[in-house]
C-alpha cells in the first residue's frame, strides 16, 4: 500500500478540475478559475506523521475525494468552517452531511473505504488534517510526535465516522488561519504549523489527553495583530542577527508585553522560542537543499555554538544535523538531468521496448528513476538519482547508436524526485500500434504540451504533468 501523501492527493484533484499546480519546498498549491469553478487549495507535510490539505473553493460540479482515505494507517480530522460537505462509505452507502462548524474524524476500519463530496455551487472552506501512525518512525521521536501519538491513542479506536460535535469557537480562527495563510516565507510556515497544532489541541484538549490547552481568543486588536505578523516576518528575514525585544518594540510600536502575548497566541511560543524555531526550520532547509557545512549553517542562522545548534535541532527533529543531512540525502539522492536527442533513422517500436526494458532493469539497480518520451523521432529523457551513476549512464546513452546529437536541457541538484516510483516510464506517440501498456508504464503522449519542451522552465512543468498522468493511470488501474 502506498503511504499517504497529501501533495499527490491534491495533484489528483488538480487533474480533475484542470487547475494549475505548483509544488515547492513548502508544499503544493492548486489554483483554478475555469469552467469547473474557482478557488484554491494547498497541501503540506508539517512533520513526518502529520499532513494537511486545505480548500477554499466553489465548483460547478461535485468533486469526490476518495484517494485520500485509502490508506488505513491514518486518522483524518475534517474541519469545515464554511458551506458543507457530504460523505459516505461502502459500509453505509447513505450520504450524510458534514455541516458548517461540524468536526468529523474518519477512522481506519480495515473494511471501509470513505469518500468526501464537495457539493456543486456551494462555497466551501475546510481542512483535512491527517495523522499517520508514527510508531514506526523512531528517528522522529520528539515532542511533536509524542503529541501525535497521544492523539492517536485517544481516538484510534475510531472505527467509523466519528462526530466530535461542533468545532469550538476557539478552534475556528486556527482553522481559518490554515485555510487563508499561504505558505510563502518561513514565518507563514510557522504560522500554519502552529495553527494546525492548535486546531488539534484546542479541539481535543478537553478529551483527556496531554495536549497543552490554548488561550481562548485573540488578545490583540486587528492592527496590533498585523504588527505581530509583520514582526514575525521581520525576524524571519533577519535570522543572522540577534534582535533584542527593545528593537521589536521600536519597529512595531507595541510594548513588550503585547508582543509576547501576540506571539504566544499566534505561534504558541515566546519571541525567543519563535526565533529559535525559525532558525531550526531554516537550518533544515539548508541541510536538505544545499551543500553548506554545518559550521556555515550555524553562522547563517545567527547562532554561534555548533553544539547548541545540534542540541536544539535534535530536540525538534530527533536527529543531530549531521545525521539528518546524511539520512535526507540517502533517501533523497536528487541529482537531476534532462536532455533531448535525435532518434536514429529507422527506430522501431522494438528498439523502444528494448531501451525501456534495459532501463528498468539497470536503473533499479543504480537507484535511478525517470521518464523517457519518444516524440516525432526525438527522445526526451529525465534521469534522477545518484549523480555519478547518472553521469556514467549519460555517457553510455551518448554512445548508443539508437540516438545522436544529445543535448542536455538541465542538470543539477533538486530537492525531491519527480518520478520516484518509476525506474523508467515511456511516453510515446509515433507507434500507434504499441498499446498503452501499464506493465511497462507506456502511455500515449497526446496530453503533453510538447511545444516548448526544450525550455528548461517549461520542461519542469512538462515532466510534472507527465508524472501526474502516470499516477492517475496507475490509480485507474487498481
Ligand atoms: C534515448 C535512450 C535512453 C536510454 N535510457 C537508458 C536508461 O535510462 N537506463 C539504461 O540503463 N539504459 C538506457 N539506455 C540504453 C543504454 O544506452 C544501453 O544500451 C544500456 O544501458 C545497456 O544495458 P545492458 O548493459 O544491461 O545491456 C538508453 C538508450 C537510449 C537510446
Amino acid at each position: 500500500m502506498k503511504s499517504f501523501d497529501a501533495i499527490n492527493s491534491l495533484k489528483n484533484i488538480t487533474l480533475k478540475i484542470d487547475g494549475d499546480f505548483i509544488e515547492n519546498a513548502s508544499g503544493g498549491f492548486l489554483t483554478f478559475k475555469n469552467k469547473h469553478g474557482k478557488g484554491n487549495a494547498k497541501a503540506f507535510k508539517l512533520f513526518s506523521g502529520l499532513e494537511v490539505l486545505s480548500f477554499n473553493l466553489l465548483t460547478s460540479e461535485a468533486i469526490y475525494i476518495e484517494n485520500i482515505f485509502k490508506n488505513k494507517n491514518c486518522l483524518h480530522f475534517i474541519f469545515c468552517i464554511e458551506g458543507f460537505l457530504s460523505h459516505y462509505s461502502n459500509l453505509d452507502k447513505e450520504k450524510k452531511n458534514i455541516h458548517r462548524l461540524q468536526n468529523v474524524i474518519i477512522g481506519n476500519n480495515k473494511n471501509k473505504s470513505s469518500c468526501i463530496v464537495i457539493p456543486a455551487n456551494t462555497k466551501v472552506k475546510f481542512t483535512i488534517i491527517t495523522v499517520l501512525h508514527v510508531n514506526n518512525e523512531p528517528r522522529y521521536q520528539s515532542q511533536l510526535s509524542n503529541l501525535l501519538s497521544n492523539l492517536m491513542t485517544n481516538v484510534s479506536n475510531t472505527e467509523n465516522y466519528t462526530y466530535f460535535g461542533e468545532i469550538s469557537n476557539r478552534t475556528t480562527p486556527f482553522v481559518e488561519t490554515i485555510i487563508d495563510t499561504n505558505l510563502s516565507g518561513l514565518a507563514n510556515r510557522l504560522l500554519n504549523e502552529a495553527a494546525v497544532l492548535k486546531t488539534l489541541s484546542s479541539q481535543y484538549s478537553s478529551r483527556g489527553n496531554n495536549i497543552k490547552s490554548v488561550e481562548n481568543k485573540n488578545p490583540l486588536s486587528k492592527t496590533d495583530t498585523l504588527e505581530i505578523i509583520k514582526l514575525s516576518d521581520y525576524i524571519s528575514q533577519n535570522l543572522h542577527e540577534t534582535i533584542p525585544l527593545k528593537k521589536l518594540t521600536s519597529i512595531s510600536g507595541l510594548n513588550q508585553k503585547k508582543i509576547q502575548k501576540g506571539f504566544q497566541y499566534f505561534f504558541d511560543e515566546t519571541v525567543n522560542k519563535f526565533t529559535t524555531n525559525l532558525r531550526i526550520l531554516k537550518a533544515k532547509e539548508y541541510l536538505e537543499e544545499t551543500d553548506y557545512s554545518i559550521s556555515e549553517i550555524v553562522y547563517k542562522i545567527g547562532l554561534n555554538s555548533r553544539s547548541y545548534f545540534s542540541k536544539i535541532f535534535k530536540e525538534k527533529y530527533g536527529l543531530i544535523p549531521k545525521d539528518y543531512k546524511k539520512f535526507h540525502h540517502l533517501s533523497n539522492p536528487t541529482f537531476q538531468l534532462s536532455y533531448y536527442s535525435e532518434a536514429a533513422e529507422g527506430t522501431t517500436k522494438k528498439d523502444l521496448i528494448s531501451i525501456l526494458e534495459a532501463s528498468k532493469k539497470n536503473n533499479l539497480e543504480y537507484g535511478i528513476s525517470g521518464c523517457l518520451i519518444y516524440y516525432k523521432a526525438s527522445f526526451y529523457q529525465i534521469l534522477e538519482g545518484p549523480k555519478n551513476e547518472i553521469l556514467n549512464l549519460i555517457e553510455v546513452i551518448k554512445k548508443d547508436s539508437r540516438n545522436k546529437n544529445l543535448n542536455i536541457i538541465f542538470q543539477g541538484m533538486k530537492s525531491g524526485r519527480i518520478f520516484g516510483e518509476w525506474n523508467m516510464a515511456l511516453i510515446q506517440d509515433d507507434f500507434a500500434s504499441i498499446e498503452a501498456n501499464r506493465e511497462l508504464d507506456i502511455i500515449p503522449v497526446e496530453f503533453l504540451p510538447m511545444t516548448d519542451i526544450k525550455n528548461p522552465l517549461a520542461n519542469k512543468y512538462l515532466w510534472e504533468k507527465a508524472r501526474n498522468y502516470l499516477i492517475v493511470n496507475q490509480e485507474v488501474d487498481k
